[in-house]
């Protein structure tokens, strides 16, 4: 890992390279965004499908004037929510290269409020496009060192900033269609933002505009899984009375306070929280998937989090797509 050395991350984007860049959501794999050899470093080192597009990360709404074509809704939500974990999708400006956003006419973009990607942002003077640090279709990193574990010795340099406090991605809000849609669920509900531009907002599945292959071409259902099989249960009570005890197994609890119901279970029993907070298990979740992931069993079991509002339609969002069986 390389030192904090500002000048070291900021030359070696603006020589057009790429380097992994900590924010308040999840670590991200950061290059110029109006570079499209850049991008593409991006693309490959990923994995990633040319289909699906990235984010571009900006210092205000102003920048965002660069490339977009911000209207009243994005104005309100950006004043309210940035910088942080809102990302809106927006009619793009064609200085934006088409490999950014695989070819559509609109581009995502956010606000990081991490003060280590933002003053990277103010040292280049340039919108950075990144996606999560992971390489396609794994677990997002919430720390430098799941960066470093999930790429290994094609790692690129990693800015440490320490443990990403959110822990989920960011809500994607598109903006651009008639009826305000939200893509990807995340730390800014659908309550939230309905309440801040007073309009009813659509959720993933209610899409009303007809015609577009999809609308979110990222949102494949299986994501964000770890190597070893997920089984997912509707409540922690049927995880009890359906999940093998066996040693092979390993069972995966939202809160520590419930760790005595699985006294007499040979499987290894982690929990996501202290106390059962969602907060706290949207932080600790993708880092509880990687180390369970590290104790190679054969089934991970997970009950949904039994709770409604706030953070907890996103975790459960993740848990879906990280359910393999
Ligand atoms: O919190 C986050 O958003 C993190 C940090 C690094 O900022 N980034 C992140 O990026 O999660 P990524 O690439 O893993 O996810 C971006 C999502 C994908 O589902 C992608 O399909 C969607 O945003 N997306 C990007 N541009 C889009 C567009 N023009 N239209 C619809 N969806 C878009
Ligand atoms: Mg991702």
């Amino acid at each position: 890992m390389q030192k904090a050395n500002f000048s070291f991350y900021t030359n070696t984007l603006l020589d057009g390279g790429v380097v992994a860049l900590p924010t308040e959501t999840v670590y991200g794999l950061a290059c110029l965004a109006l570079n499209a050899d850049a991008v593409d470093k991006v693309f490959r080192l990923k994995g990633r499908p040319a289909s699906n597009p990235l984010i571009v990360h900006v210092l205000d709404l102003d920048q965002a004037n660069g490339l977009s074509y911000p209207d009243e809704m994005c104005s309100l939500l950006s004043k309210r929510f940035w910088p942080g974990p809102l990302t809106l999708i927006l009619p793009k400006k064609k200085v934006v290269p088409d490999n950014v956003t695989a070819g559509l006419d609109t581009v995502a973009i956010r606000s990081p409020s991490h003060p280590l990607f933002r003053k990277v942002l103010q040292l280049t003077g340039e919108p950075l496009a990144a996606p999560s640090a992971n390489p396609y279709s794994k677990v997002s990193p919430t720390s430098a060192e799941e960066v470093i574990t999930s790429f290994g010795n094609t790692c690129p340099p990693v800015l440490d900033g320490g443990k990403s406090e959110i822990g989920l991605e960011s809500t994607v809000l598109d903006l651009s269609c008639q009826t305000p849609t939200i893509l990807r669920p995340g730390p800014i509900s659908k309550t939230e933002v309905e309440k801040v531009i007073g309009r009813e907002v659509l959720n993933p599945n209610e899409t009303i505009e007809t015609g577009s292959p999809s609308k979110s071409p990222g949102l494949s259902v299986k994501h964000y899984a770890p190597e070893t099989p997920v089984r997912l249960y509707p409540s922690l009570k049927e995880l009890l009375s359906l999940a093998p005890s066996s040693s092979e197994n390993l069972i995966l609890i939202p809160s520590k306070k419930s760790l005595p119901l699985f006294d007499s279970y040979s499987a290894a029993v982690m929990y996501f929280s202290e106390t059962g907070d969602p907060v706290e298990i949207g932080r600790n979740l993708y880092t509880s998937l990687h180390k369970g992931d590290l104790l190679k069993k054969k089934i991970i079991h997970i009950p949904l989090i039994e709770k409604t509002g706030g953070i907890v339609e996103a975790i459960n969002d993740r848990l879906r797509r990280a359910s393999t069986i």
